[in-house]
């Protein structure tokens, strides 16, 4: 291997989706995989494929669909796991089994009630497995950074000698600092005999804020592939972000003197991209893809910036993909132009959807005159869904006031029906979600609601995420309108949706279980 190149292993959809409150559904899945192919990362982490159908799924149509990265899959050091892991991966160009086993001194006493002994063997067996299927086989020991260093450099060549070729060094719950990280780096090139024959890889969690410093501390150590997420999302705190590790490595190449193939460009799309179909608004003051990460408020900075950028920019907005991140489509746009742009933003989208998001683009269009990037991703989302026979919003009736009780009519449209109710509520947003639960005849909790003004100005497009819970799952919903009334309506649909699709497909495979 180049020994300046930099492996960017990407865990947004495995790591990433274990964040509070993130899900996503197969299809968002498959469409973040295909955007992290453009933004060329090396690995995509697909997911965990026995967790869960949804999961298998989701790397299997990953593994079939999207070409040049690798395609992991994570597994325990367990047959079943492995397995699934296997089975999920068979029809990737170039599948990887990432499985892993906790190793620190807490997890075997309290998780496990194992002894070292018996963690080493089901390592050893786990390896063993997984080259049975595949060469590209990735071990972790899980808590590595609390893991007495005996114990761990003894598993990794174990592990090396079983067959792993990637070993991955989790500080798994953020407990570690760069100087002491990137010591155990060191340590393990110079402890672990057989460690040549391995690529070592971090995986750092942010619970203390140093998930990016103890990752790029690693690679100063000599570690050749970094665990990172878009947006640093992740269980609990995050994992180091992708953005901030790779445009550190860029920026500061004369100090890192690390190459990556990642295509920066791509980066504030694909941050948007999964912000958007997570449900989870990235920091305005967020390094790289925050808002403000290239906005100058005080008056000397913008007259130094406009005689020269570098006075305040250490890297240019186009760099990271911003450059054309304003408008710029307006009335006279038409159905080709969206579906560039659409492109472009990462979306590839079928006839149907396209035809379904430009008839709301139009009205869009009608009221605002110019439509930016970030209107058109708020449409998209509650506008892609991956079921057939799904509530349309025909139209809406809200009586509300302060001295009033606020009263609303909903109309919706499945397939060829139409149905009408009104109802009641706290609010007119209650009283629309009243009326849709009438028609639907479901009653779900709705667990969460945000509001955020997509664009600046009056006629803003307003996007609304919910969350609705049923049976303690999870499903969100998006919409978005200049009329946040409707907004509210099409999001909590959307997540409705979601639902009914979500049980219609549980009965399914019932009944084919059924007829087996
Ligand atoms: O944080 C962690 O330890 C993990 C492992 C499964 C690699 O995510
Ligand atoms: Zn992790």
């Amino acid at each position: 291997m180049d020994n300046d190149k930099i492996i960017v292993f990407d865990t947004t959809l495995r790591d990433g989706e274990q964040s509070p409150g993130a899900s996503l559904d197969v299809a968002d899945k498959v469409t973040i995989a295909k955007q992290l192919a453009r933004l060329n990362v090396d690995v995509i982490e697909a997911g965990f494929p026995v967790s869960s159908k949804a999961q298998f799924d989701a790397t299997k149509i990953i593994s079939t669909e999207v070409k040049g990265p690798i395609i992991a899959g994570l597994a325990r050091c367990i047959e079943g796991d492995i397995d699934a892991a296997a089975e999920a991966l068979k029809k990737a160009e170039r599948p990887r089994i990432h499985t892993f086993v906790a190793t620190s001194k807490i997890h075997l006493e309290k998780k496990f009630r194992k002894s070292e002994e018996e963690i080493l063997e089901m390592a050893v067996a786990g390896v063993k497995r997984a080259k049975s299927y595949f060469d590209d086989i990735e071990f972790s020991p899980e808590d590595s950074a609390r893991t007495g260093k005996d114990f761990l450099f003894r598993i990794i060549e174990a592990a090396i000698n079983a067959g792993a070729t990637t070993i991955n060094i989790p500080d798994t719950v953020g407990y570690s600092n760069p100087d002491e990280f990137g010591s155990l780096i060191k340590e393990i090139f110079n402890k672990v005999p057989n460690i040549d024959r391995a690529i070592l890889s971090v995986h750092c969690h942010n619970d203390l804020g140093l998930a990016v410093a103890n990752t790029l501390s690693a690679v100063i150590n000599g570690a050749q592939q970094v665990e990172v997420t878009i947006n640093g999302v992740g269980e609990r705190a995050g994992n180091a972000s992708l953005e901030e590790v790779v445009m550190a490595l860029k920026t500061r190449h004369n100090f890192y003197g690390k190459c990556i193939g990642i295509n920066t460009r791509e980066i504030v799309p694909t941050s948007r991209l999964v912000s958007n179909l997570m449900g989870m608004p990235v920091q305005p003051n967020k390094a790289i893809v925050g808002a403000n990460a290239f906005a100058h408020e005080a008056g000397i900075h913008q007259d130094a910036v406009l005689k020269d950028a570098s006075t305040y920019e250490i890297m240019t907005p186009e760099e990271v993909g911003l450059e054309s991140n304003r408008i710029i489509l307006g009335r006279h746009s038409g159905r080709h132009g969206l579906q560039q742009r659409l492109a472009e933003l990462g979306y590839k989208l079928g006839k149907e959807e396209i035809n379904r998001i430009y008839e709301r683009f139009n009205e869009i269009a009608d009221k605002k005159k110019e439509v930016f990037d970030e209107d058109l991703i708020a449409l998209v989302g509650d506008e892609t869904a991956d079921y057939s026979e799904a509530y349309e919003l025909e139209y809406f009736h809200i009586l509300s006031g302060n001295k009033t009780v606020p009263t609303a009519t909903v109309g919706l449209r499945r397939g060829d029906r139409s149905f009408q109710e009104a109802a009641v509520g706290d609010g007119p947003v209650d009283a629309a979600c009243k009326a849709v639960d009438k028609i639907t005849g479901l009653s779900v909790a709705l667990a969460d609601y945000s509001l955020r003004g997509v664009t600046g100005g009056k006629n803003a497009v307003g996007e609304v995420v919910v969350r609705i819970t049923d049976n303690g799952q999870k499903y969100l919903g998006r919409g978005a309108s200049t009329d946040v009334i409707e907004a509210s309506i099409r999001a909590y649909l959307h997540a409705v949706n979601r639902l009914i699709s979500a049980k219609e497909k549980q009965l399914q495979s019932k009944v084919e279980k059924a007829q087996l």
